[in-house]
Formats: structure tokens, C-alpha cells, sequence
């Protein structure tokens, strides 16, 4: 049986909502005024809150604040007087689940409990199933809004199950882990081991005996036997991470071991089977260091049956903000509401270069997340360097052209429509001064559609 806190500082109102609610099976648990409303948040567990928003001394507005920091995870409908919509919509900026008008059509009061009660299950539902998923790397995590990154995730699905060794190359912080990770999660090897050993963090004889292991005395300081990342990994995946740094000497006889299946430990004399599949990831051009003679472009052959290619974020522009909403929601913690992203944020997001790519992204996110006030990330609280972005003032529309048309670039035409939609979107929204409601109502669409096709209107629901 629902539990259900209902709040109003008019006995009457209180007696009457608290008789046809206990009608309906709900448990009632009625408080007279805010201040007894603090105790019950306080102290009890409830599956929703029903509010009045006009009382003394404590208010609805401040209850919800309350549970906004105390019990984050209980949905709250506030009951506000006709004609005060605009503190009604406030409400829902502060995370209310909905609200009513008084005086309310019983049925329609009893539609909107049982609503808000079926939403918060399918969501404790749903983190139920997330957290089994635990950090399994999902292509629904992997954020592809942009023509490029849905190539690559194509690429994940056709590649993953097979054993071919796949070249991942990307500048710093593209996503290179998170694609090689997705290929291990995808594959039949997916119960196995992913281990990932970084080249350019072990100098030469380390590094050779952390992929290959050793033997007991085959050097100072190898006091025992111990197995390499290509044994431990057996029936599973090696991410070899920046592989242009390998030295040539390990490349020789890595390359050795992907021919023969065969590993042999450093000071061993014994050859042993495996079975591992091969990832490597870099950010410098290969075929490059080929030229220098500093990588074998025989090795090179070998892993790169497969190349992925990923682009560096300011390249990929589409993906910025779905990126930015992502880690918002990554950031916040299990049934807290996302704090939302100030337009002009958004718009400085957008501009920035980003040469730290995603991972620069994600460390702005977080840094947002750590500073926003009132749950909203403004331009103030992003790193500075991100701040002082300066953002153009947007193209006199008309203009569409396609300067230097080729078709290897051009965008998918969705991806154009759903732009162009934004651009207009934003432009009616700016002509009505913000005003959200009488933007949809001008576009003859609903409100909800408004916020789903421009998610950087700062979202009242979460
Ligand atoms: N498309 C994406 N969707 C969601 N998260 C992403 C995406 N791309 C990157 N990330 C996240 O960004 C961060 C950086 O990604 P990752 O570590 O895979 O990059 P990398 O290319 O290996 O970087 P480096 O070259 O610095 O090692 C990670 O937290 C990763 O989960
Ligand atoms: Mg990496």
C-alpha cells in the first residue's frame, strides 16, 4: 500500500483530501502546516508528498527544498490556488512531479497520484536494472548523436564479435577506451578478462615482462614466477593502450606472438598457447612513425586489421551537448534531479574547441556540477579557460548555404533538419523572451516536445 504525506494548512481541505485518498487504499499520513510536514519528512518514508504551496509560516516551495536534500527520491504534487500557475511552475523547476489547481475535479487529482506513484516505481525499477548492468560499457552509454560516432558504433556491432584485431585511433580523450571496452562487451569474450596495459608508461624491460610475464631470476628483482598480461588474459581481450610508444624491440616480439598464438615468458624456454584478442589504441599517426622507422609496419599490418577512426570532438559538434547532458546525469547522484544547463552555457559549449575532447568535456561537466548553484550550471561556475569562450552572435537566418559543397562531408539529412529545427526553435523561444509556454503555444506544440527537442531549455522535469 502507497504511502502517502499530505500537507495543508486548512483543516478542512486536509480532512476531506485525507478521506477520499484513505478511500482508495492509499495509507494517509495527514499534516496541518509545514512545519509538522518537516517532522513526518524527517523522520518517515513516504511514496509521495502531496502539497499545498500557499501556507505559513512554512511554505510548500520550502518543504520541497526539504525533501529535495533529504529524500531526493520521493515525488512530490503541489496543490496551488487558480490563478498563482507561475509559483506552480516554479515548483516544478525545483523538481515537483506535477501539480494540481484548486479547487481540483476529484478524478483528475486521483489520475495525477497514481501517475506519480507508477512513475517513481518504473524509475526505482529501472536503477534496480541499471545497477545490475553495473559498469558493463553499453552502446546506449556511448553517446552518438553526430554521423561519425554512430558510424562507429556500427563499427562496434559488426566487429565485436569477430577476433580481429582492431586498431582504435583518436586524439587524446576521444573515447578510445570506452570503444575498446564496448568491442570487449559486445563479443563472446565478454565473461573473460579485459586487461589494458598502457605503452608509454613502462620503460622497456617492464614493460616487456608485464605483457609476456617472467621467469623466477631472468632479472634483478624477479623473485618468482609470474604471468603476463597476454596469459592472464586468456580467452579474453588486451587493450594495448598507445602502442606507438611500444619500443621496436617489444614490437619484434609481439609480433612474434600474434603470429604464433605463443607467448614465452622473459627467461623462459617453454612456448605457451593463447588465446587473446587484440585491441590497440593511438593518437599519433602510425603510418607516420612507420616513415620514421620508429614503428614495423609489419606489426602495423597485423593490428590494424580493423581500424576505428574517431574524431576529435570540435570536429563531431552534434555530439557536444547530448555529451554535456550525459555526464550532467552521470554527475548526479542516484534519484537527485540534474542540475540544468544555463542557454547561455550551452551556446559557450557549443563554441569552445574542446582540445581535450570528451574527457575535457566530462572535467567541465564535473566541475559545473561541483560549483552550480540552485541546481543551474551558469558560465561562472565552468573552468575559466571554458568561460571565456566567446560566443557568436547567431547567423542571420537565409544563409543556409553550403560553402565548398562535398559530399564526403555532408551531414546526414536528418542531422541537418533536426539543426535547423533547434536553430528555429531557439529563435521563437528568444522572441517570445523565454517565455517557454507561449513559445510552444506559437509552434503548436506541446510543451513537453518543446523541452524534448530543445533539452537546453532548462528542463522542469527530470
Ligand atoms: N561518446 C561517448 N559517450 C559517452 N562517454 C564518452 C564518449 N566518449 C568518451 N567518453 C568518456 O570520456 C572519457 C574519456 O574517454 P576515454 O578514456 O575512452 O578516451 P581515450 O581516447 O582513451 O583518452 P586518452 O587518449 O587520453 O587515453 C571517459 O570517461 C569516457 O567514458
Ligand atoms: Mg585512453
Amino acid at each position: 500500500m502507497a504511502k502517502i504525506l499530505l500537507v495543508d494548512d486548512e483543516p478542512s481541505i486536509l480532512s476531506v483530501l485525507s478521506t477520499l485518498l484513505k478511500a482508495e487504499g492509499y495509507e494517509v499520513t495527514p499534516a496541518l502546516g509545514g512545519e509538522k510536514a518537516k517532522e513526518f519528512i524527517e523522520s518517515e518514508n513516504y511514496d509521495l508528498m502531496l502539497s499545498d504551496i500557499r501556507m505559513v509560516p512554512v511554505n510548500g516551495m520550502e518543504l520541497l527544498r526539504l525533501v529535495h536534500r533529504e529524500k531526493p527520491a520521493l515525488p512530490v504534487i503541489m496543490l496551488t490556488a487558480y490563478g498563482s500557475v507561475e509559483t506552480a511552475i516554479e515548483a516544478l523547476k525545483l523538481g515537483a512531479y506535477d501539480y494540481i489547481t484548486k479547487p481540483f475535479k476529484v478524478d483528475e487529482l486521483l489520475i495525477t497520484v497514481r501517475r506519480a506513484l507508477e512513475h517513481n516505481k518504473a524509475i526505482t525499477e529501472n536503477e534496480e536494472l541499471k545497477a545490475q548492468l553495473g559498469a558493463r560499457y553499453h552502446l546506449e552509454n556511448i553517446v552518438a548523436e553526430s554521423q561519425a560516432m554512430q558510424n562507429v558504433c556500427e563499427m562496434i556491432k559488426k566487429v565485436a564479435p569477430t577476433n580481429a584485431a582492431i586498431l582504435i585511433q583518436g586524439d587524446s580523450g576521444t573515447g578510445k577506451e570506452l570503444v575498446a571496452k564496448a568491442i570487449h562487451a559486445y563479443s563472446h569474450r565478454k565473461e573473460k578478462r579485459f586487461l589494458a596495459v598502457n605503452c608509454a608508461a613502462l620503460p622497456e624491460p617492464l614493460l616487456e615482462s608485464e605483457m609476456f610475464g617472467h621467469m623466477k631470476g631472468s632479472f634483478t628483482g624477479a623473485a618468482a614466477n609470474k604471468e603476463g598480461l597476454m596469459e592472464a588474459a586468456e580467452g579474453g581481450t588486451v587493450f594495448l593502450d598507445e602502442i606507438s610508444s611500444m619500443p621496436l624491440a617489444i614490437q619484434g616480439k609481439f609480433l612474434r606472438v600474434l603470429q604464433e598464438k605463443e607467448v614465452r615468458r622473459v627467461g623462459g624456454n617453454r612456448d605457451i598457447p593463447i588465446d587473446v584478442r587484440v585491441l590497440a589504441a593511438t593518437n599519433t599517426n602510425l603510418e607516420t612513425l612507420i616513415g620514421e622507422g620508429r614503428f614495423r609496419e609489419d606489426l602495423f599490418y597485423r593490428l590494424s586489421v580493423i581500424p576505428i577512426v574517431i574524431k576529435p570532438l570540435c570536429e563531431r559538434t552534434e555530439d557536444i551537448l547530448p555529451l554535456a547532458y550525459h555526464f550532467l546525469q552521470v554527475e548526479t547522484p542516484q534519484g537527485k534531479p540534474s542540475p540544468v544547463l544555463d542557454p547561455e552555457v550551452a551556446a559557450v559549449l557549443e563554441a569552445y574547441a574542446w582540445p581535450g575532447n570528451v574527457r575535457e568535456l566530462e572535467n567541465a561537466i564535473k566541475h559545473g556540477v561541483t560549483f552550480a548553484r540552485d541546481n543551474k550550471i551558469t558560465r561562472d561556475v565552468l573552468p575559466p579557460k571554458i568561460a571565456a569562450t566567446q560566443v557568436a552572435a547567431p547567423a542571420p537566418t537565409g544563409g543556409d548555404k553550403v560553402e565548398k559543397l562535398d559530399p564526403e562531408k555532408a551531414k546526414s539529412l536528418k542531422a541537418f533538419l533536426r539543426s535547423k529545427e533547434k536553430e528555429y526553435l531557439k529563435q521563437v523561444l528568444s522572441m517570445a523572451s523565454g517565455d517557454k509556454e507561449k513559445a510552444a503555444k506559437s509552434l503548436k506544440i506541446s510543451l513537453a516536445t518543446l523541452y524534448r527537442k530543445l533539452p537546453e531549455a532548462d528542463s522542469p522535469k527530470v
